[in-house]
């Protein structure tokens, strides 16, 4: 497998037409079945402004552009994986680096500022697999709070998780008075597993 970038903190690597990437020593995504990335774009609507945290290989972002998003934010905390998608590591990244319409920015997603129509979340394996410790605080109230209150009128927060996480679920029930689970099956090999999204609206505007 050929590496085509190793840093501190992630790995990308490419065989076989297959682009796999680790980050923090942890597999957290490769392109051969993206279903679930997608699928959070989608659960975006028709979103105009978007914040997404976690770039990773590009796959939601670039789907948010295609359902027709005027400025994507995304917000990523590799500079190296930044510093990747501007030198066109993989075609993917490379587009949507040079995209007008998108503002790729260093840094923790938990530090986010503005007012969106849509916050995607997939910056983990979801909240029962951490990639990052430091993450635990962005499935905790305090900053589902913040992102609910920081959503326009009609606006969705969706969070991306590996598997069903009731916590997660009741706080976002609690902070937006309901929450939606979509459930989105996926194939690996012999594995058949379902990864989830939550997605939620403010308290005033619910789904
Ligand atoms: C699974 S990947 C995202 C996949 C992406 N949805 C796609 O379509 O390719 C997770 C990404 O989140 C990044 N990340 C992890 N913690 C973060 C944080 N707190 N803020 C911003 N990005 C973070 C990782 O470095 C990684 O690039």
């Amino acid at each position: 497998m050929g590496v085509v970038i190793e840093s501190d903190d992630i790995v990308l690597r490419e065989r076989d037409g297959v682009t796999e990437l680790i980050v923090n020593g942890v597999f957290a995504m490769d392109s051969t079945e993206v279903s679930s990335e997608l699928a959070l774009a989608d659960a975006a609507g028709a979103a105009r402004r978007v914040l997404v945290g976690g770039l990773g290989l590009g796959y939601t972002a670039t789907r948010l552009l295609a359902n027709g998003a005027e400025t994507v934010r995304v917000v990523e905390l590799s500079a190296s994986l930044v510093d990747a998608a501007r030198g066109g590591a993989t075609d993917q990244l490379g587009r949507l680096a040079s995209d007008p319409r998108v503002e790729l920015v260093v840094g923790d997603v938990a530090d986010f500022t503005g007012t969106w129509d849509a916050i995607l979340l997939d910056v983990d394996n979801g909240p029962t697999f951490l990639i990052h410790d430091a993450n635990a605080k962005l499935y905790r109230a305090a900053f589902l709070r913040r992102c609910l209150a920081s959503l326009t009128p009609s606006g969705r927060l969706v969070v991306w998780c590996e598997a069903r996480s009731p916590e997660l679920a009741a706080t976002l029930a609690e902070l937006a008075g309901h929450v939606e689970t979509i459930v989105v099956p996926v194939t690996r090999g012999e594995r058949t597993f379902d990864y989830v999204l939550y997605r939620a609206a403010a308290p005033t505007h619910r789904t």
